[in-house]
């Protein structure tokens, strides 16, 4: 004989439930919902940890600019390309009305007023006190920066990304200033143009102002490079596509397309030209 389904459902329904019986099914109901919350808090866990592990790359850009009227059009452009990244540009200057200061931080600068060096040169065009009294005060105001000078141009929207993988395992990064000078790794000048700089523990930075005054110079170069070299271990020296310029001693072999900055490049004037039309301004 078989039984019709309906008698099954009967049969079913008329079993006496016993307490493993229970306890297995409050099992079957609740494993899924366990094995839901299980996976939620790994999700979590594991976005909270990339998000602590791999923060977005964030190098501080600074640039002094003061009494420089035609230098303005290079920190705009370095505004929009810098502005368009993960990376933030601070602009200190004494004229923070310049319609750009609307997309990048501009701080108002106060000069240091400081006295020329008293060399064999003075002060020629400016001050060279002004720029190492704002290094001082930058190391301490930012843990780690990269200075540019205001008439240094970005030509790769990637350059700040590139410079911030790079920076990761240094705690100073310059080119050096020139092509032909001989002389022990010590003395080799920076130009100090584009300088990455990291502050250390225990390293007086105010020292820059005395052995400026002490070694009569009329340039902050000189300094800066000595005193970099002499405080610092973990420097290294950047390649010149990362700092393209014009060299005076001697011929620089470094193709404008592989140029991540120029800087006084008087002999590419008619690349200048060309760019010109796709020089990103502010509007
Ligand atoms: C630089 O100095 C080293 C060591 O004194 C010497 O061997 C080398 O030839 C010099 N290079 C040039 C370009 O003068
Ligand atoms: C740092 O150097 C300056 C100039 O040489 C000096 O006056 C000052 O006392 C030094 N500061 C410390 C904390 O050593
Ligand atoms: C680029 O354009 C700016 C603003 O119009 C101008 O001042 C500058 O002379 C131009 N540069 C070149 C190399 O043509």
């Amino acid at each position: 004989m078989s039984l019709k389904p309906g008698k099954i459902a009967q049969r079913a329904l008329s079993v006496k439930p016993s307490p493993t019986s229970i306890a297995f099914l409050i099992f079957l109901v609740s494993f899924p919902i366990l094995l839901l919350l299980h996976d939620g808090v790994n999700i979590s866990s594991t976005l909270s940890l990339q998000h602590f592990q791999r923060p977005k790359p964030r190098l501080n850009v600074l640039t002094l600019i003061y009494d420089q009227k035609s230098d303005h059009i290079n920190v705009a452009h370095n505004c929009r390309m810098i502005s368009s990244t993960s990376h933030k540009f601070f602009i200190h200057t004494d004229d923070i009305l310049q319609p750009y200061c609307k997309e990048c931080t501009c701080i108002e600068h106060k000069l240091a007023q400081c006295p020329c060096p008293t060399g064999t040169h003075g002060c020629q065009v400016k001050n060279p006190c002004e720029k190492v009294e704002f290094l001082i005060e930058s190391v301490t105001r930012y843990e780690e920066f990269l200075f540019l000078d205001n008439d240094l141009i970005i030509m790769k929207p990637e350059f700040l990304d590139h410079m911030w993988a790079r920076s990761r395992a240094h705690d100073f990064l310059a080119s050096y200033a020139h092509l032909t000078v001989n002389s022990s790794r010590y003395l080799r000048n920076f130009n100090s143009g584009l300088m990455f700089i990291r502050r250390l523990p225990d390293v007086n930075y105010t020292k820059m102002r005395t052995s400026l005054y002490f070694h009569k110079k009329e340039q902050d170069q000189g300094v800066v490079s000595t005193f970099f070299q002499q405080n610092y271990k973990n420097w290294d020296s950047l390649s010149w596509k990362w700092h393209c310029r014009n060299l005076k001693r001697g011929y620089q072999d470094v193709p404008l397309e592989a140029c991540y900055t120029f800087h006084d490049r008087v002999e590419v004037d008619d690349f200048l030209i060309r760019m010109n039309t796709t020089r990103l301004t502010i509007p």
